[in-house]
């Protein structure tokens, strides 16, 4: 059975640039949002071994301790060549200091490694898992992707990954690409672009009220 989301809702993430994208991606619904860091949640540890897992272990924790529902992104960047790597290890190939233009050069230099120039070899694809889930148990979940390759990195929006991302069919890297531009909501309402994007298309049909 299928719920619509009302009243207020726990965006479970400490990640800034996840909840100014999610804040983004909610504002047209009506929902009023607060995050988990506002309201000084702890963050469990995400120890499940799939984004759809992990989404859930930080909704059902957030739900549970706010008494409201709460919506929580599990998201990664998933290279071919290195068999889905860092995938849900995304943020931890950063470090505690958030380097991400440390994890960036790793991801260059494994498919150096591997010999990967062309842009065939260098196949990848952003994933957001999204967990929606209600103080009384009730569970919805849906995943997002787009697809793209591997470049060296390029701008200065965005977050974690985005300046090394080229998404398929684009000339501009998320990293190059104003909010607005890297969701891309089309006003014909086909596909969105980013991978949280397309989530929340497919979360907003499901719960959200237009
Ligand atoms: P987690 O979901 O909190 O475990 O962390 C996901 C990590 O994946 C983030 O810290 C980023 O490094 C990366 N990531 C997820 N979504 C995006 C995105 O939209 N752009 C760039 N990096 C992302």
């Amino acid at each position: 059975m299928t719920r619509k989301l009302s009243g207020k809702l726990v965006i479970a993430t400490h990640n800034s640039g996840k909840l100014r994208e999610m804040r983004e991606l909610m504002a047209p619904y009506g929902v009023e949002c607060i995050s988990a860091g506002e309201l000084g949640l702890p963050e469990p540890e995400e120890t499940g071994d799939t984004f759809i897992a992990n989404a859930l272990i930080k909704a059902r924790a957030a739900a549970h301790a706010a008494k409201l529902p709460a919506l929580a992104d599990d998201s990664g960047l998933c290279v071919e060549a290195l068999g889905g790597a860092p995938g849900i290890y995304s943020a931890r190939w950063a470090g505690d200091s958030k380097d991400f233009a440390g994890a960036m050069g790793r991801v260059e230099s494994e498919l150096q490694a591997f010999g990967a120039r062309a842009p065939e070899q260098r196949r990848a694809w952003f994933i957001s898992a999204l967990a929606l889930v209600w103080p009384d148990g009730h569970e919805q979940v849906v995943e997002g992707r787009v697809d793209g390759v591997i470049v060296p990195p390029r701008g200065t929006k965005g977050f974690g990954y985005d300046p090394q991302f080229l998404p398929d069919g684009h000339d501009r890297t998320f990293g190059e690409m104003a909010s607005e531009e890297k969701h891309g909501f089309p006003a014909d309402g086909s596909r969105a672009l980013s991978h949280r994007a397309r989530a929340f298309q497919d979360l907003a049909l499901i719960c959200l009220r237009a």
